[in-house]
């Protein structure tokens, strides 16, 4: 049988501690509340619905959110500015920079210019190598919701085989990172496959756990698992059907279920833990200023 690992659930206990924890250690002690910060460029429609999904989550929270939204057209150095205003805002704990950027704009030199004691994402190369090195940092919210959601539902990873598709900053690699360090939750034996990976399923058959962050819709079928594997799919593509447009992740859902033993839907499974994880980063940002 499969077990649905339900994100959305989760979350919201999740949530319950974040309003309890800034009740305790910020109402309470009549502080000023987390307030994040968000830098969104152009009209991505995935970025934009990723975006307001952050901002309505933080209203939930009593977070305090501030949207720059700048055109498509905006020059690397206007950006640079806009960085450098949430850099120097003292009213402002944490804050993002919503990728990806247009094809214009210098991803590294983005990330770069984000103050690390700002950068809630965790993608500056500071608290990338912190994390890589097992020091304490922020983590990316994609890779912490992963472990978050595995390690609540008492699922052990130490000792499994793990295989990732895909290698982004944004999901694969902060996941194996997380996924093999030498505390617990973590000891996992992990792969990493990619798009020069040939024969991907030479991998996939004989993992434990397998993490999916491609962008195909279906792509993971039932003939490429093996029985009782855990899998989590962080997918999120749109599809037309019967004129329709509807959400489906990287795995091949029906195929897979009564195969796999557990498995995270899509929607609800990993979209809401990443938006949580985010929030729990942005009061830890605030609790440390
Ligand atoms: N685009 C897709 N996921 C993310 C994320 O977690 N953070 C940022 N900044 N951009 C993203």
């Amino acid at each position: 049988m499969t077990k649905l690992l339900d994100g959305n659930k989760l979350a919201s206990e999740i949530k319950k501690e974040i309003c309890k924890e800034i009740e305790e250690k910020i109402i309470k002690k009549k502080k000023r509340l987390p307030h994040l910060g968000i830098i969104l460029m152009g009209d991505n429609f995935s970025s934009k619905t990723y975006v307001n999904s952050k901002i309505k989550e933080c209203k939930n929270t009593g977070i305090k959110s501030t949207l720059i939204h700048l055109s498509s057209s905006t020059s690397e150095r206007e950006l640079l500015e806009k960085i450098k205003e949430m850099n120097n805002n003292p009213l402002i704990d944490g804050f993002i920079v919503q990728l990806p950027l247009e094809k214009h704009i210098d991803q590294e030199k983005i990330i770069l210019s984000i103050d690390p004691k700002k950068d809630v994402d965790g993608f500056h190369p500071e608290n990338f190598g912190k994390m890589a090195l097992g020091m304490k940092s922020f983590f990316p919210a994609t890779a912490l919701g992963i472990l978050t959601i595995l390690d609540r539902n008492k699922i052990n990873i130490s000792g499994k085989h793990t295989v990732i598709l895909g290698r982004s900053r944004i999901v694969g690699s902060p996941v194996s990172i997380l996924m093999s360090r030498k505390i617990d939750p973590g000891n996992s034996t992990v792969t990493i496959t990619h798009s020069k990976t040939p024969n991907i399923e030479f991998f996939t058959k004989q993992a434990d756990i397998i993490v999916v962050a491609l962008g195909i819709p279906g792509f993971i079928k039932s003939n490429m698992i093996k029985e009782g594997s855990i899998i989590l799919d962080v997918g999120i593509n749109t599809i037309k059907k019967n004129k329709k447009t509807i959400l489906i992740g990287d795995v091949d859902f029906h195929s897979v279920y009564g195969k796999a033993s557990y498995i995270t839907p899509v929607p609800g499974g990993i979209g809401p833990m990443t938006r949580i994880m985010l929030l729990k980063n942005t009061l830890i940002a605030a609790l440390k200023r």
